[in-house]
C-alpha cells in the first residue's frame, strides 16, 4: 500500500504551489506519485466541478456537499485506490476535511452526515497525513469561481473549521504558517511527509 496525502486550506495560500514542490520532491526519492485535485480528476468529476464552481449560487449545503462527495466518490474507486494498491503516493489537493471544514463549519450542514459519507467513500484511502496551509489569503490569480466569491464571514468559519480539525486530529492534521517563504513552507511539508513515511 502507498501513502496518501492531502493539502488543505483557503483559496489562495499557496496550497497548489506546494503540492507541486511535494510532487517534485517525492518523485526525486524515486516515489510514483499522483496529484488529484477536488472536485474533480475524473469525467464525472469535472462535469460536477462545472456544476459546483460555475452553475447556479443559491442551493442548499446538503445538495452541495453531496456533490462534492459524488466527485469524491468516483476519484476514490477510479484513481485513488489504484494508484495506493500499487504503492504509489498520492497528494490531494483538498479531500475529505474540505467537507468539514466548508460545507459542516462554512455552511452548517451536519457534521455527522458529512463523517458518515466521508468514512464510508474513503476507508481504504484515508489520508496518511493532512498538511493545513493557514495563512493570508491572496486574492490575485483565484479564478473567481462561485464558492470563492462568497463573504468574508464564510471563509472566517471555515478557517475555524480547520483548526478545530486540527486540534481534534492533531496526529493526522498540521498547521502549517502558510505566510513563510515558500521553501521554509516546503521544508516544513517535506518534514511532515518523512515522518508519516516513517511510521
Ligand atoms: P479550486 O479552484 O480547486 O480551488 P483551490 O485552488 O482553492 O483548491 O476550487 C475548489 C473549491 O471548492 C474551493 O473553493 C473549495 C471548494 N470545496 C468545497 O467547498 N468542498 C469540498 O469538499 C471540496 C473538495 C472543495
Amino acid at each position: 500500500m502507498g501513502w496518501l496525502f492531502s493539502f488543505e486550506g483557503l483559496d489562495g495560500v499557496g496550497k497548489s504551489t506546494q503540492v507541486d514542490l511535494t510532487r517534485k520532491w517525492l518523485e526525486g526519492q524515486g516515489l510514483r506519485v499522483r496529484v488529484v485535485r477536488e472536485p474533480g480528476g475524473t469525467d464525472l468529476g469535472e462535469k460536477i466541478r462545472d456544476l459546483l464552481l460555475y452553475q447556479g449560487q443559491h442551493r442548499d449545503g446538503r445538495a452541495e456537499f453531496l456533490l462534492f462527495a459524488a466527485a469524491r466518490a468516483e476519484l476514490v474507486r477510479s484513481v485513488i485506490v489504484p494508484c495506493l494498491s500499487a504503492g504509489g503516493v498520492v497528494l490531494a489537493d483538498r479531500y475529505v476535511d474540505s467537507s468539514e471544514a466548508y460545507q459542516g463549519a462554512g455552511l452548517g450542514v451536519d457534521l455527522g452526515l458529512i463523517h458518515a459519507v466521508n468514512r464510508s467513500l474513503c476507508q481504504s484511502a484515508w489520508p496518511r497525513g493532512t498538511l493545513w496551509f493557514d495563512g493570508v489569503q491572496r486574492t490575485e490569480g483565484l479564478a473567481g469561481d462561485l464558492i470563492e466569491t462568497r463573504a468574508r464571514s464564510f471563509f472566517d468559519r471555515v478557517r475555524l473549521g480547520y483548526q478545530t480539525l486540527a486540534e481534534r486530529e492533531p496526529e493526522r492534521v498540521v498547521r502549517i504558517d502558510a505566510d513563510q517563504d515558500r521553501e521554509q513552507v516546503s521544508a516544513e511539508v517535506i518534514g511532515w511527509l518523512r515522518l508519516w513515511m516513517s511510521r
